[in-house]
């Protein structure tokens, strides 16, 4: 799974820059078992299965002595705090994170309460495995990290970032099938097409996620 998406399109770029590296651990290689089983029925009963402790730290502890950059440990599950741009902003100038995914029905406690994690969901739905999440992450927090993507203006006015969602965009043809791009776009007037994002971007927010707008006036 993860190959294929480490291994394309920016994440693949951004490797080749050497501006991140992507080490892949597989956690069933840290189980003592002898069928190198990682998770067990929940005690109390109950359905599904959960990942066992001792495979968890095994992991974390092998991974963290292999040099002496402290990662950032995340913890993906769906009872973490939601993933937003502040996050992956904040993640991506970390020197390095540790992304620990489990594909079961849940982490014994005292992953949570003995590992220093961060546990982060990527919504309110819940999905097989922390994969996919895992991947959510990284992507998120690579397209961040300075150099990834080039020329930069794009990063400031993308959604999210000011707490607002983007404003309306247009490439060429200026007319398609009788829909015109706004002549302000046209005029080549900086400051006025600024003005013109600037209100489109908060007329948008506000009809699509007035939440946004309240949490920036707190
Ligand atoms: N694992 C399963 N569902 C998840 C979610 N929504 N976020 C993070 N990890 C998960």
């Amino acid at each position: 799974m993860f190959h294929n998406v480490l291994g394309e399109s920016i994440m693949k770029i951004a490797r080749e820059k050497k501006l991140v590296s992507f080490y892949l651990h597989n956690i069933r290689d840290y189980s003592n078992d002898k069928h190198k089983c990682v998770d067990d029925k929940p005690y109390g009963g109950g359905a599904g299965m959960v990942m066992k402790p001792e495979p968890v730290f095994n992991a974390v502890e092998a991974v963290e002595a292999q040099d002496n950059l402290t990662p950032t440990k995340i913890l993906l599950t769906p009872q973490g705090e939601t993933l937003n741009q502040e996050i992956a902003g904040n993640l991506s100038k970390k020197a390095r994170l540790m992304i620990i995914c489990g594909h079961y029905e849940g982490f014994d406690e005292r992953i949570r309460s003995g590992i220093d994690v961060l546990e982060i969901s990527i919504g309110d739905y819940v999905l097989t495995g922390g994969e996919i999440p895992a991947m959510v992450v990284i992507d998120s927090v690579v397209r961040l990290v300075p150099g990834v993507l080039g020329g930069n203006n794009s990063l400031q006015d993308e959604s999210f970032v000011n707490r607002l969602l983007e404003y309306p965009q247009y490439t060429r043809p200026a007319e398609f099938r009788g829909m015109k791009v706004p002549e302000i776009l046209k005029s080549g007037h900086h400051t006025k097409i600024e003005e013109w994002r600037m209100k489109e971007a908060i007329v948008r927010t506000q009809e699509r996620r007035p939440d946004l707008l309240e949490e920036k006036t707190k």
